[in-house]
Formats: structure tokens, C-alpha cells, sequence
């Protein structure tokens, strides 16, 4: 089928227009960690192009004017599908929505990609350090997954944090598959390291990121030297309050932000749907 065709009868189910420059996708799958936390998959657009990293527009077709919220893109370039993370506030003006949705059920997606958190943002260095909380760990399940990473960057270390054991399985199962990876399985051999702690229950490690690096058991739990703006970069996504805190201790490591235009040593994002 191509992709206008597709297009249309994606369209077709829901029963208002569709705004000009948005797709209407049909949800694949869907899968609920929490009550706070799931994650879903929807049909790509063949013409959809992202750097990994980066953020879409999301929908829902219930409106004549729906409302969008950003969402980072999870899955890796090549995949043929688009994988999202979110959360569901009981009042959010889309997740209240969204997290009811079903498989056959349609998202609208705006194709416009964008975002901070991309390899392009930041300088050369050896280590890439990708720090999150929450959903903030999207963008990075891109990222890992990119062959590029391995070509600019001899060490990858995911550190994620969340209130909750179970909210951590998303990334638990990203480390494994990656792992076991036929593309990309060898690559990360020795290269990737997968750091989660719990805030708010026991775990094999407890406590915020930003207490692990300020104590410098971070460093010592996995046998690297402190951050160091020679050789560390550091892309940082999740709730504000850890942007604002991790942000001070990198900086005061000496590293600089960078942006698409002016690329430096670390970048930041905030995991949008509030
Ligand atoms: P905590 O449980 O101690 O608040 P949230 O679900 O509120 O977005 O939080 C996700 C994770 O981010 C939680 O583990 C939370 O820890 C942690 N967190 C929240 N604020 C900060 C901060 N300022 N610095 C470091 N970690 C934080």
C-alpha cells in the first residue's frame, strides 16, 4: 500500500479532518509497566527521517483542533516502527487520553523531528555519559542503539533513575536486548554500561544521581575517573529538578552546553509530557 493510501485509511478512522502536516499512525502495541509508566509503538511513516535523540509532536485524533505534546523518540533509526515512553497524569490533557489507547487505535504524529539530545550537539570525547529519570530515558534508547555512538565514542554509560523497581524494567530490558543484539550486540561488548537506582524502594542500587556523583560512588561503582571535560560528554534528560541539579555539578566539573549550533560538552532535555 503507499504511503498516501495508507495514509487515508489510517485517517478514515478517525472522524475529523487531520491537520495539514500530521500523520495518522495505527498503534501496534502497547504495554503498561505502572500505573505511572507505559510505553507503545506505532506504525512509521515510510517517509519519516530522525536523528536519534531527538522529539515528535503526538496526538490524538479526538478534536478538530488535537492537542500535541512532545514525545522523544525510543526506538533506533532503522527501526520500522516508533517506540514512545510515557507517563499517565489522571487530569494530563493528553496522557489522561493516551494512556487508554489500544492496539488498532490511531495517534497522530506531526513529522517534524527536533531536539538537543543528538550526537551533532556535542564535541568530540571518548566517554558519552547519558544521565535520566523517568521517561527521560527515551531519547537515550535511541541513542544506544546507533552505531554512530560506538563510532564517536569509546564508552557509552546509561545511568537512570526512578522512584520505583518496577519503572526501571524498560531500561533493564533495553540493556539485555542490547546485549544480545545481532547488529549491534558486539559493538557495545565491554563499551555499554547500564546504571539504574531506585529512589523509593530497595534495589540492587539506591539513592538520586545527583547524591552518586556528588559522593562519587557513580565514578567508583564503575571504575571511571570523575567527570572531566577532556574526555566527557553528557546529555542529560528527566524531570527539571535533576536537569537543574546535574547541570550545576557538571558545570562546576567545567564542561559547557552545547546545542545544535554551537556544539560543546553536554546537552539537556526535559522528558516533556507533564
Ligand atoms: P526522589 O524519589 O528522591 O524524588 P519523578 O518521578 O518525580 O519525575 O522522579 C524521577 C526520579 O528523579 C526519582 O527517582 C526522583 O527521586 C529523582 N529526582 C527528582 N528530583 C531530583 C533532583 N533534583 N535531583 C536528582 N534526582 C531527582
Amino acid at each position: 500500500m503507499t504511503q498516501a493510501a495508507r495514509q487515508q485509511t489510517d485517517a478514515a478512522t478517525s472522524e475529523f479532518p487531520l491537520p495539514a502536516g500530521v500523520h495518522a499512525e495505527k498503534v501496534m502495541s502497547v504495554r503498561h509497566y505502572t500505573d505511572r509508566l507505559f510505553s507503545f509503538r506505532i506504525t512509521r511513516p515510510q517517509s519519516f527521517r530522525f536523528r536519534s535523540g531527538e522529539f515528535v509532536m503526538l496526538g490524538l485524533p479526538n478534536a478538530v483542533k488535537p492537542i500535541f505534546r512532545a514525545y522523544s523518540i525510543a526506538s533506533p533509526s532503522w527501526d520500522e516502527e516508533l517506540e514512545f515512553l510515557s507517563i499517565k497524569v489522571p487530569d494530563g490533557p493528553l496522557t489522561r487520553h493516551l494512556q487508554k489507547i489500544m492496539p488498532g487505535d490511531t495517534i497522530l504524529l506531526r513529522t517534524k523531528p527536533t531536539g538537543t539530545l543528538v550526537l551533532d550537539a556535542l564535541t568530540p570525547g571518548s566517554r558519552l555519559w547519558m544521565i535520566s529519570t523517568g521517561t527521560g530515558i527515551a531519547p537515550f534508547a535511541s541513542i544506544v542503539r546507533d552505531p554512530e555512538t560506538y563510532d564517536k565514542f569509546e564508552q557509552v554509560i546509561l545511568t537512570h533513575t526512578c522512584r520505583e523497581v518496577a519503572e526501571l524494567t524498560y531500561g533493564e530490558e533495553l540493556a539485555r536486548n542490547l546485549a544480545e543484539d545481532p547488529l549491534i550486540g558486539d559493538l557495545v561488548q565491554n563499551r555499554f554500561f547500564h546504571y539504574a537506582t531506585a529512589t523509593r524502594e530497595p534495589y540492587v542500587r539506591t539513592g538520586r544521581i545527583t547524591s552518586l556523583i556528588e559522593s562519587g560512588r557513580l565514578f567508583e561503582d564503575l571504575c571511571v575517573p570523575a567527570f572531566d571535560p577532556a574526555v566527557d560528554r553528557v546529555m542529560i534528560c528527566g524531570s527539571m529538578g535533576m536537569i537543574r541539579d546535574v547541570r550545576a555539578l557538571v558545570e562546576k566539573a567545567g564542561l559547557n552546553e552545547g546545542a545544535n549550533s554551537a556544539p560543546a560538552e553536554f546537552v539537556v532535555e526535559r522528558a516533556f509530557v507533564d
